[in-house]
């Protein structure tokens, strides 16, 4: 038996990226997103249009997507209710975002240089991916204003650990524990790893289902 709803989001699960732009004066920002995905050697990240990371991207088509693994979700959720926009869009204040202008140490991440692109990698990403901007579309009307961005991937460099031993270009699937984000939850391996600040921005109601509540947080 199923049921006609309508959900707050469509967010069946995804993996978290944090996306490296570059600003207008040469800095660079840092975004966590999570509608990507991937075919052959592109990807389609869906990014609200008023993010600083959208703005970058439709000005300089350089950037980095790193891939954040489950033990990363507590830099991923220190970075979920910022921007890089000085001027914070109201339907973001509305959610208790705050302007950051240096995400790396708001997050304790750490920056490294990229071989081929201006945007700098994140050192303890496994996966990180270096991209340009191929093309872009409107999506998500009526509900949301949204761009669906292709960027081509340029470069990837992965963690040796998460290598199969002895195979250069295959990846143990394994070895490799995405953090996922499930209707603004976090998971990794089936687990709920960590509170999640962006639930509370949305005021998404998850009593009684067994998720980590914001009463958790230390
Ligand atoms: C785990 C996670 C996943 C997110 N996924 C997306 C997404 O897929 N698309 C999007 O536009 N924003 C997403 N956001 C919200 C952005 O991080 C937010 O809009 C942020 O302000 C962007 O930063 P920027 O303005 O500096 O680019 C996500 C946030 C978190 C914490």
């Amino acid at each position: 038996m199923h049921k006609v709803v309508q959900p707050k989001a469509l967010y069946f699960g995804t993996p978290v990226v944090l996306v490296r732009s570059v600003n207008e004066d040469g800095a660079t920002n840092l975004a966590p997103m999570s509608s990507a995905w991937w075919v052959g050697r592109s990807c389609m990240l869906g990014l609200d249009a008023t993010s600083k990371t959208t703005e970058n991207l439709i000005r300089d088509g350089d950037c980095v997507l790193n891939l954040a693994s489950a033990d990363m979700v507590g830099a991923v959720d220190r970075l979920a209710l910022t921007t890089g926009s000085e001027e914070v869009p109201e339907h973001k204040a509305n959610k208790g975002f705050r302007y950051e202008p240096d995400k790396f140490s708001a997050a304790g991440l750490s920056p490294i240089p990229s071989d081929i692109v201006n945007a700098e990698r994140v050192a303890e990403c496994s996966v990180q991916l270096e991209a340009k901007v191929a093309e872009m579309h409107v999506f998500g009307a009526p509900y949301a204003e949204c761009y669906a961005i292709e960027v081509s991937v340029l470069r990837t460099h992965v963690a040796e650990g998460l290598l199969v031993p002895g195979k250069e270009d295959h990846i143990d699937p394994v070895r490799w524990d995405p953090l996922i984000i499930k209707f603004t939850e976090f998971f990794g391996g089936d687990k709920n790893v960590h509170p999640s600040s962006l639930a509370r921005g949305w005021g998404m109601r998850h009593e009684g289902t067994g998720v980590l509540q914001p009463e958790a947080y230390a």
